[in-house]
């Protein structure tokens, strides 16, 4: 949540700055602004509103200076007004202190009171102009140790950045609990929330620990920690380049990560699938064979769509590693304190490897003793370094703020782990080597699924002015209804909700009207006749039903047809892989329904991408 943007060098900072702004907006979109310096002077630019308010301004009122920082904020304290914007701006001349700041200071209200006792003004309802004021109160000359005297006051979480007049050619920046790299260039440095930011621009980074602070000039960094000794850093290549970031001719980077799909499952799957011992193999996952004999219980935990790819995971563990299994929302996890045994295995599920609540429920098992895993996509991200081992996604940055293609990969990635830990206990060598085909031809059945584009633009059309609507499925088509209603509602604003199929009589079937259509998930399977049951019993009490059935399956063509008021048909996969088919046309649903209502597909209202505060 809320993007921060630093640089020092011999360029002008403003375009750096803008540019990486943009990339970082889908963290937050609520308001942007930056600061630069000329010498003693301090240049304020901030707008509430998107990126784009912030450039039409700078276009009447440029910010000159080679040395520079900019924020993208998503409110957490104030509304989004161009006061609350980041940077917030204390002191007087020469003394003053410009400051961005993502997270939340949580003893804000206490240190402000201290300081409008002694007489100091307030701007803004911002927490983060406190850390303004108190650094401008301790600055005698020498930024670094005024931020260092001011780290020692608060509590909550930061990655902040600050410049001042005082010494014009430095950026100091500080982390505990937000993300915070530094980007390494030829004379010239970078810092950033997100090394996304950077693309296009270095690709050398610094990842700072918790607690860490770091000194930017054009010539130098150097980094310390919190006992102020300077800290041996690691150079790390960050390898996405401009075109992962760009909506490469799509009109809407949602649309460009769907039509992915089929390239970001078979990353995932890359070298990992092992024909000749019929089992799959992980590099990071640092699990040593006496581990993997004696894991007898895993917790899958995460937020959001992440949490809904934990749910097949549950299946499919279950299924192939005969593992007991839990899925909990991290947020719950991490505050209650269930007796977990022994031989447990916690593997957190993120796609960012920044969201707040994923992560505190990663320490607190690791707390535990627990070995903590982690399925991620964001190299270098916290969770992927303080996890004790893991996976990455290989997806590719996911910059619409519904996730799609992260979903696909996580899914594809437990269906591997569950071979994985499956072969190491019962599941024989023939089995092994028929899930393994399975998954080979998952790239293809994925790239065939997205044909149904067309047609679920129609189902859209014909369904975009609904006020809620339901989606069922079962079994493995559970979690996929449960993101199927999740997409819809938050990127259209049309209430929907996402149920197991047959608990629809328990209170859901209230709401069945010729109003309020029901998507239903009917791949062919185990459970199809149940399905198709609960689907009659919409049919019956006049619900319009769209139903995502399996192509070349005769009962799909004759029955779900002929009671369906809509089939949208997928490619016919094992039951345990068909979420991987049946939620592309639950993604391009959200997706087209969404453009028809006029909404803002990458950057729906409220939210943001990576959720890094409570
Ligand atoms: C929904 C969505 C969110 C995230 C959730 C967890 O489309 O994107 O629900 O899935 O905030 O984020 P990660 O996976 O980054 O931990």
């Amino acid at each position: 949540m809320c993007g921060i943007v630093g640089y020092v060098g011999p360029r002008e900072a403003e375009p750096i700055l803008v540019d990486g702004l943009r990339r970082l907006e889908y963290r937050g979109y609520d308001s942007a602004g930056l600061a630069t310096l000329t010498g003693d002077r301090l240049h304020l630019r901030k707008r509430a509103g998107r990126v784009g308010e912030l450039t039409s301004f700078l276009q009447e009122q440029p910010a000159p200076g080679c040395v520079g920082i900019s924020h993208t904020r998503w409110a957490t304290h104030g509304a989004a007004t161009d006061t609350n914007a980041h940077p917030h701006v204390a002191g007087t001349g020469a003394n003053q202190v410009a400051v961005v700041h993502n997270g939340v200071i949580e003893n804000y209200s206490g240190l402000k009171r201290q300081l409008e006792a002694e007489g100091i003004v307030f701007h803004s309802q911002t927490d983060t102009e406190v850390v303004a004021q108190l650094i401008a109160y301790h600055m005698d000359g020498d930024l670094l140790a005024a931020v260092r005297k001011v780290l020692k006051l608060l509590k909550g979480t930061y990655g902040l950045a600050a410049v001042s007049p005082q010494n014009p050619d430095q950026i100091v920046g500080a982390r505990l609990g937000s993300p915070l790299v530094v980007g390494v260039g030829e004379g010239e440095h970078f810092l950033a929330s997100d090394p996304s930011a950077l693309i296009g621009y270095t690709q050398k980074v610094v990842y700072l620990q918790d607690r860490e602070l770091c000194v930017l000039t054009g010539e130098d960094f150097h980094v310390y920690d919190d006992a102020e000794a300077r800290v041996t850093t690691n150079v790390q290549n960050f390898d996405w380049d401009v075109g992962d970031s760009d909506k490469g001719g799509f009109p809407h980077h949602m649309l460009k990560e769907i039509f992915e799909q089929p390239e970001t499952v078979a990353a995932a799957m890359r070298g990992r699938l092992d024909e000749s011992d019929q089992t799959a193999h992980f590099g990071g996952l640092n699990l040593d064979p006496q581990q993997l004999r004696q894991a007898e219980r895993v917790i899958l935990t995460a937020c959001g769509t992440s949490y809904h790819a934990g749910i097949v995971g549950e299946y499919l563990f279950e299924e192939f590693a005969r593992m007991p299994v839990e899925v909990e929302y991290a947020s719950e996890f991490r505050y209650r304190n269930p007796p977990i045994d022994r031989n447990t295995i916690v593997i957190a599920i993120t796609q960012s490897g920044e969201t707040a609540d994923t992560l505190a429920a990663l320490r607190e098992s690791k707390r535990k003793g627990h070995r903590a895993l982690a399925i991620c996509n964001v190299v270098g991200s916290t969770i992927a370094r303080e996890a004790d081992g893991g996976v990455y996604l290989h997806a590719g940055p996911e910059v619409g703020v519904a996730s799609t293609k992260a979903f696909t990969s996580q899914v594809t990635v437990l269906a591997m782990l569950a071979l994985f830990f499956g072969r190491a206990r019962h599941l024989s060598s023939l089995q092994g080597g028929r899930m393994i085909e399975e998954l080979q031809a998952l790239p293809d059945a994925v790239a065939r699924a997205l044909r149904c584009n067309d047609d679920v633009r129609r189902i859209a059309e014909k369904y975009h002015t609904a006020t809620t609507m339901l989606f069922m499925g079962r079994q493995y088509m559970y979690p996929v209804a449960l993101e199927g209603a999740l997409k819809l509602k938050e990127i259209s604003y049309i209430h929907a909700e996402g149920y197991p199929a047959a608990e629809m009589k328990h209170g859901p079937i209230a709401l069945v009207d010729t109003d309020t259509p029901s998507i239903f998930l009917t791949p062919r399977g185990s459970v199809f006749d149940k399905v198709m049951s609960n689907l009659e019993e919409v049919k019956a009490r006049g619900g319009p039903v769209i139903a995502i059935a399996s192509e070349g399956d005769p009962r799909a063509a004759d029955y779900v047809s002929s009671r369906a008021d809509e089939v949208v048909f997928v490619p016919d996969v094992p039951e345990y892989l068909q979420p991987l088919v049946t939620a592309i046309p639950l993604q391009l649903f959200a997706y087209h329904t969404a453009l028809l209502r006029g909404c803002d597909v990458d950057k729906p209202r409220n939210l943001a991408k990576s959720v890094t505060v409570e």
